[in-house]
């Protein structure tokens, strides 16, 4: 029984990784220019700050070495290209720092948020920090600046696994005094944790799992280890392969651990206790607008990728252009397809908002796909459309992995050709 139900994961994640490649194969150039409000329900923005105090060598997120100058100007080009944004006619009001580390030079973001306060009606922020950059001060004032959510990149408490991981940031005991400032000070505190490291064990892990209940944390999210191509060979390299059926067995401990604390799945990876905010704009907005270097946007069908190289970036800004690097005007096949692969991930979908957005039922629209989700038992009807089942949770978390690892592989082939 668990190795049909092996078997069955391995091939849903088969199709994921063959469909993601198709989803992700860009054409350079924005393919058609259809970047401009159209009236409908507005589309978050997402803002990508790539610089790193240490680069910490599993990461597939397009970073750089901080570096002050540079660092000062990709704040003013960030400006210049919201502006763009702005003048095409888009107003935003719900915001989402990631990185890199968007707390890397404070001044020039709590700069940027001011800027964004002046210009448009702000109403949720969500940040990604490194523990090394919380501190009362930063808290007091991403706090008086609006930030709702504040999500800090722990990886592990375990010293051995982050020397490991070459996470050289913070050592477990201070990730654990970051977590006493920052907790009970946002609406939503959240902490990331990897999982499926080489050399990590299920004891380790379930240590990780048992201080995040012991410390009382608001939101955890796990993510199961996803290099790009190159970093994986480097890693294997160093440690021993990356085995995704191993994935699994961590997968279920978290599901046996942390349902006892109170805490409940906000999407398949990241688990709340009571009502948070997420970070995944990808679930609650079908529409979301990507700025900054190496950041991915998806509007109205297209789905396009900014300039990794921060030259190309800086220059298409400073010409006054959009510094989109590469895009495709998606099916409406794919996109019923992403469509119904991050509801999914954060566990259900909504027959009425399916309907709003497309016109059409699931069943309609997505037949075949639910029908084999519920033969396997991942998802079952409810009353407003389908949720995911405990048994689909592992199901659906190898799905995303495959989208991202696709994601990743993409984000790889811009760094590397300097795109
Ligand atoms: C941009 S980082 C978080 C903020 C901050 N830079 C930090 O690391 O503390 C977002 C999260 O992505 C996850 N992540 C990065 N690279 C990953 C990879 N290759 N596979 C899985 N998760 C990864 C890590 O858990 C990390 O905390
Ligand atoms: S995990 Fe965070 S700190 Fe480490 S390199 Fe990636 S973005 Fe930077």
């Amino acid at each position: 029984m668990r190795r049909a139900y092996s078997l069955i994961c391995d091939l849903v994640s088969r199709i994921v990784r063959f469909e993601g490649r198709k989803f992700l194969a860009l054409k350079p150039g924005l393919q058609e220019d259809i970047l401009r409000p159209e009236g409908g329900p507005e589309p978050a923005l997402y803002i990508h700050i790539p610089f790193c105090r240490r680069l910490c060598p599993y990461c597939s997120f397009n970073r750089y070495p901080f570096e002050e100058e540079r660092t000062r100007r990709y704040f003013r080009q960030l400006r210049r290209e919201l502006d763009l944004y702005l003048e095409r006619g888009f107003t935003f009001r719900s915001f989402y720092f990631g990185g890199g580390t968007p707390t890397v030079l404070m001044d020039e973001l709590v700069a940027f948020l001011e800027y964004l306060h002046s210009r448009l009606p702000v109403e949720e922020i969500s940040l990604e920090t490194n523990p090394r950059d919380v501190t009362p001060e930063t808290v007091r004032t991403l706090k008086g600046l609006g930030v709702r959510r504040l999500s800090m990149g722990v990886q592990s408490f375990d010293d051995g696994m982050l020397k490991a991981m070459g996470r050289l940031s913070h050592t477990g005991q201070e990730a654990i005094q970051k977590i006493n400032l920052a907790q009970g000070q946002f609406e939503t505190f959240n902490i990331d944790l990897l999982y499926n490291f080489p050399t990590q064990t299920l004891e380790l892990f379930r240590r990780d799992i048992e201080m995040v209940k012991e410390l009382g944390i608001d939101q955890v999210t796990f993510y199961p280890l996803m290099p790009a191509p190159k970093k994986r060979h480097a890693m294997e390299r160093r440690f021993s392969k990356i085995d995704t059926h191993r994935e699994r067995r961590f997968y279920d401990l978290i599901l046996q651990e942390i349902y006892q604390d109170g805490y409940r799945p906000s999407t398949v990876w990241c688990f709340s206790r009571g009502d948070r905010m997420i970070d995944e704009y990808i679930i609650d907005y079908q529409d979301y607008i990507a700025l900054g270097s190496g950041s991915v946007g998806l509007y109205r069908g297209l789905f396009y990728a900014n300039h990794f190289d921060l030259d190309n970036y800086g220059q298409k800004v400073q010409s006054g252009q959009l510094p989109i690097a590469m895009s495709r005007v998606l099916p409406r096949r794919d996109l019923l397809r992403y469509h119904l692969l991050t509801q999914l991930f954060g566990m259900e979908l909504k027959e009425e908002s399916h309907r709003r957005r497309f016109g059409r039922t699931p069943d309609e629209d997505l037949g075949l796909e639910l029908s084999a989700l519920r033969l396997i038992g991942a998802v079952e009807r409810t009353p407003g459309g389908y949720r995911v089942t405990e048994r689909g949770m592992y199901v659906v978390s190898g799905m995303m992995r495959e989208f991202f690892t696709a994601l990743n592989r993409l984000r790889e082939y811009c760094m590397v050709g300097g795109i």
